[in-house]
């Protein structure tokens, strides 16, 4: 089956026959950055709405690398409106940075292409330093956070006397006392739990204030925005961070994120009704990768990790960690799928999985020898899982030149059927290396 031109473009508009959100179903770095820029060629919108700078998504176009961390991933491509909505926790400082370096390498980026909610919650300095503090007394028992702020910033957010929103940065007069407030409290608080030296709130006032001038004109009524946008019947793309298995209700809390990171959380992290998306395109890769602490029944932490981690490059995007690297557990992904009502999923790296001689794929687990009947996302259930296996074939050769499904290794396509089979969903995209040229439709 070779798609061509036209044909292509077709199957991409038919996943955009009604409003799509793209979704991890692991425990993030799926490739979602890559799959959200190969949609996006058909989309008017894309929506980011959970999560901050602890996300990393990778687009590779050409020989452009280009890492995003809090701009949506329509962002390359000119005729997008692209939007960071309100369930987004907004650190200016890393979002700014992220700017200066995507006009340097020439993209076009201005009002009329980015929007930013003015409910977004922002990211100050000691939700950061919280963070770190927190993670370093924990010591063995941290969550393996990525430091980004994230935690501290959303239980501010649910505190609400103590959050700071980006509209709060476009009140000046306000800000400076609110800032001294929330400050002066903090100082107190970390002096004597962590022995910290305090913070000046008055540079940090300064420093915010002239975050919030220069983001000024981008910042919006994003909700209303989308609605016009849905009024208006244009193709919107939700931009999932992170992933199901992260997710602060339904992933494997409490090694998990802070947000509502599954596709459950589109609707109030952007502000959609749930009538206005159709496509829920789940992303997987062909193998299991997680960052941080938390249980991993899959997990292979030996030479098999160490090859698959090598040959698919499994380093944070956002922090350089190596990625725990295992094999792919099915039992976790259709708890997902079910979770999230996924229409189609969307496979990734299987290239990586070339050279071995076997390959497994977990169907279940047992726990204290008894068959479980379904993903438990429980830590202390998940710690005691031995997964059940079966064994398949592994392929040779480079995967990465393949352009049709047909061309991959029989060995390879009989494992794609096999998990779409374990997944109960068509599988209907196939990656097989990061350019956007290396996707296979089905
Ligand atoms: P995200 O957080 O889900 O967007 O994923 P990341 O960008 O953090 O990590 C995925 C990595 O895999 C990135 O380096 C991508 O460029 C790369 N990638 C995506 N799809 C493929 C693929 O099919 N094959 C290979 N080899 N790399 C891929
Ligand atoms: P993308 O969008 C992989 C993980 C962290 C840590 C836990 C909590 O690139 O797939 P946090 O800083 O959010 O409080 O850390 O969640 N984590 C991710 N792991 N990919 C991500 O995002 C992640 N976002 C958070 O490693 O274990
Ligand atoms: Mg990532």
């Amino acid at each position: 089956m070779g798609l061509q031109g036209s044909e292509r473009h077709s199957i991409v508009t038919s996943f955009l026959d009604g409003n799509t959100c793209i979704v991890g179903l692991q425990w993030g770095d799926e490739g979602k950055g890559k799959i959200v820029d190969f949609i996006a060629e058909k989309a008017d919108v894309v929506v980011r709405y959970c999560g901050g700078a602890n996300a990393g998504h990778t687009v590779r176009i050409g020989s452009e690398k280009y890492s995003t961390h809090l701009l949506p991933v329509g962002i390359f491509r000119p005729h997008i409106m692209n939007i960071i909505g309100n369930g987004v926790v907004l650190d200016p400082e890393a979002l700014l940075k992220e700017l200066d370096e995507f006009l340097g390498r020439g993209l076009a980026i201005s009002p009329a292409n980015l929007r930013i909610s003015f409910k977004a919650h922002v990211v100050m300095p000691w939700h950061k330093l919280e963070d770190a503090y927190r993670e370093k007394a924990a010591g063995d028992g941290g969550i393996g956070t990525t430091q980004r702020g994230i935690g501290p910033c959303y239980a501010d957010k649910m505190h609400r006397t103590t959050a700071i929103r980006v509209a709060d940065l476009q009140h000046e007069d306000k800000l400076a006392k609110r800032i001294e407030r929330i400050c002066g409290d903090r100082n107190k608080v970390f002096a004597a739990l962590y022995d910290a030296p305090p913070m000046n709130a008055r540079a940090i006032f300064e420093q915010y204030r002239d975050f919030g001038r220069k983001m000024r004109p981008f910042v919006d009524d994003t909700t209303h925005l989308l609605i016009s946008a849905l009024k208006q019947e244009k193709k919107i793309v939700f931009e999932g961070a992170h992933a199901v298995l992260l997710d602060v209700d339904h992933g494997t809390y409490p090694y998990v994120t802070s947000s509502n990171c599954s596709a459950l959380g589109l609707y109030t992290g952007a502000g959609a009704p749930p009538k206005s998306v159709k496509n829920f395109i789940g992303i997987m890769k062909a193998y299991s990768t997680r960052v941080g602490g938390g249980p991993f029944p899959t997990e292979q932490d030996n030479k098999i990790g160490q090859y698959i981690r090598e040959r698919g490059n499994e380093y944070g995007t956002t922090t350089r960690r190596p990625r725990r690297c295992g094999w792919f557990d099915a039992f976790a992904v259709k708890y997902s799928v079910d979770l999230c009502g996924v229409t189609s999923i969307a496979l990734t790296l299987l290239d990586v999985l070339s050279g071995l001689e076997s390959i497994q794929i977990c169907t279940g687990y047992k726990v204290n020898g008894v068959a479980m009947d379904s993903f438990r996302a429980d830590m202390d259930t998940l710690v005691d899982a031995v997964p059940v296996y079966e064994t398949h074939a592994g392929w040779e050769g480079d995967l990465s030149e393949c352009r049709t499904f047909e061309q991959l290794p029989i060995e390879a396509q009989n494992y794609v059927r096999r998990l779409e089979q374990l997944c109960g969903v068509p599988i209907s995209m196939v990656s097989v290396g990061p350019e956007r040229s290396a996707t296979l439709l089905r």
